[in-house]
């Protein structure tokens, strides 16, 4: 065969370099696996030269025998020392890649705290629906009649002056934030069977200063009550039972004399407070009243035949007096740092 090679000590030698270098320079297994094939299987140079051997004439066959026999011997020990290299690599490697630091201190997800309004709204809501009482809700962004002409306050009534209240443009839609929870009775009483046990807590707005005192953005609760033959001494009962639920069995309300349009008569709500910081004492609460006939009338309800009650309360003044929070802005915030001291409850 024209392009069988002939057996020279040189050909041998430089099929065994080249399989030699091919075998150090491979770097994983895979590329060892690649020198193999080129050059010891079939078709590689030392094949050939093997292959070669049936061409040599008789005398020469031990000589030449011991000539490719060595090399291929060099070179398949090449080949396993280096794969007994390369595995070694390897697994080290991959343990090194799997190492577990038993030592090392787990990272810890920081379990965050609820907000102290929204634990005080849901625990004044869940004294309520004890009671059977049922949440109502209704839109921040409100239509002004809802907020202001259905409760009975006229036009020119001072808290509908821009001052307060923040109109949303243009004016002429008469949509605004809603100042108060009030407009959800009115709502309610649109929307609901008779008799009506709500209570509805939510947030309203104002163009009041960021101060200690005072947020533009703030929550209240509202309840409403319409049945028949309801009285002032049931409302009086109710804020009781509530004051007793929220501040121990001590507690207790009185009302004073006020004006709200929506109510007639209408009270200022005081709490008395017998754990204060400072020692037990009355404090404003909120405001409430019997609901205005004139109120029952617009939502179409027969002032002879039912009355009701209804109040209002803030309820970031009621955490600042329970809890002894100082600053109303820390509330606004969202430092979780100020929602922790009141416990993780989730
Ligand atoms: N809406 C009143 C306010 O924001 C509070 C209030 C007073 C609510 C008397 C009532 C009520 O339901 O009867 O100042």
């Amino acid at each position: 065969m024209s392009d069988t090679p002939s057996i020279t000590p040189e050909a041998v030698e430089s099929a065994v370099s080249a399989a030699l270098a091919a075998i150090s320079a491979a770097s994983d297994t895979a590329e060892l696996k690649a020198a193999r094939n080129a050059h010891t299987a079939e078709g590689s140079p030392l094949a050939a030269l093997n292959a070669a051997m049936r061409h040599v004439a008789p005398e020469d066959k031990a000589a030449f025998g011991k000539l490719v026999g060595q090399a291929r011997g060099r070179v398949n020990q090449a080949l396993a020392a280096r794969e007994a290299e390369l595995a070694e690599a390897e697994t080290a490697a991959r343990l090194e890649a799997e190492r577990v630091d038993i030592t090392a201190l787990p990272s810890r997800h920081r379990v965050g705290a609820r907000h102290p309004l929204t634990l005080l709204q849901d625990q004044i809501s869940d004294i309520f629906v004890g009671m059977g009482w049922e949440i109502a809700e209704g839109p921040e962004l409100e239509h002004e009649w809802y907020n202001f002409d259905a409760l009975n306050l006229d036009a020119d009534h001072p808290a509908r002056q821009m001052q307060d209240t923040f109109y949303v443009d243009p004016v002429a839609k008469h949509l605004l934030l809603r100042t108060q929870t009030s407009p959800v009775q009115m709502r309610s009483m649109l929307t609901r069977e008779l008799p009506i046990y709500i209570i509805s807590p939510g947030r309203v707005y104002r163009t009041d200063e960021f101060d200690a005192t005072h947020l533009p953005v703030f929550t209240q609760f509202e309840g409403l009550v319409i049945d028949k033959g309801i009285t002032m001494a049931n409302l009086r009962g109710t804020l009781d039972h509530v004051a007793r639920a929220l501040f121990g069995e001590d507690a207790k309300t009185r009302f004073r004399a006020n004006y709200f349009p929506f109510t007639e008569p209408s009270a200022e709500l005081d709490l008395w407070h017998p754990t204060f910081k400072g020692g037990a004492r009355w404090i404003e609460w909120g405001g409430c009243g019997v609901v205005n006939p004139n109120v029952l009338r617009a939502a179409g309800i027969d002032p002879e035949e039912y009355s009701g009650f209804a109040f209002g309360m803030g309820i970031e003044r009621t955490l600042m007096f329970r809890s002894d929070v100082q600053d109303m802005r820390d509330m606004a915030e969202g430092d979780v740092r100020f929602s922790e001291q009141f416990g993780m409850v989730v």
